[in-house]
């Protein structure tokens, strides 16, 4: 496998992830997890974000701060499971602005088709970080770039709950310039499109609608 790839392995992720794996996790604790990694991802996806600083006065006297430069990032949702991350990874970034890609897969062709296209305005300027629980086969994810770079994006980082080698390969391939950022890569796909050992469905067990 090749890729631009960081597994986050900090005790608190993994144990998250163990308990969204377990069969018998009901929704409601299921995305609550979701959104406290995705909350833990994010602070690791954003480790770079460029500072400047700002006149301030503090109780005691002025001083020149810390403050984020540049644009507010965009944070893209991939319908509809990553729905399931916006919630935490704007709890980090809260001045973020959201976008939403909906994909569906053709039948007859089996390449992902656009049915909803909403994102910010300059997202040339901004960070965009893309957000889906499941890299897959990698297909959607990276149709999902293309379109964003179409829409101009330059710097897109792509968090993803767990990934599958086989997705990270394809997004390499396809754009090695896309930071992933993840909780873990797991061992593979099934003939089904399915990350084993994985959790299954993440769109169902976020809605519950198994
Ligand atoms: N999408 C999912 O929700 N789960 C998988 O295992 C693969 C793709």
């Amino acid at each position: 496998m090749s890729g631009n790839v960081t597994v986050v392995d900090h005790p608190l992720v993994q144990h998250k992830l163990t308990l969204m794996r377990q069969k018998e996790t009901p929704s409601a604790l299921f995305r609550q997890l979701l959104r406290e990694i995705t909350l833990l991802l994010t602070y690791e996806i954003t480790r770079d974000m460029p500072l400047t600083t700002a006149h301030i006065e503090t109780m005691l006297e002025p001083m020149e701060a810390p403050v984020l430069a540049g644009p507010n990032p965009a944070v893209i949702s991939i319908l509809r499971a990553g729905n399931g991350m916006l919630d935490g990874a704007l709890e980090v970034l809260p001045q973020a602005r959201v976008g939403f890609v909906g994909l569906y897969r053709d039948e007859e062709t089996l390449k992902p088709v656009k049915y909803y296209f909403k994102v910010p305005n300059r997202l040339d300027e901004r960070l965009v970080i893309m957000v889906d629980p499941m890299l897959a086969t990698g297909n959607s994810s990276v149709a999902a770039v293309d379109m964003l770079k179409e829409a101009g994006a330059r710097q897109i980082r792509f968090l993803c709950l767990l990934a599958a080698p086989e997705g990270v390969d394809t997004m390499y391939k396809a754009h090695p310039d896309v930071e992933i950022v993840t909780a873990s890569i797991d061992r593979q796909l099934n003939d089904k499109g399915y990350i084993l050992p994985g959790l299954g469905d993440a769109g169902d067990r976020i809605f519950g609608t198994l």
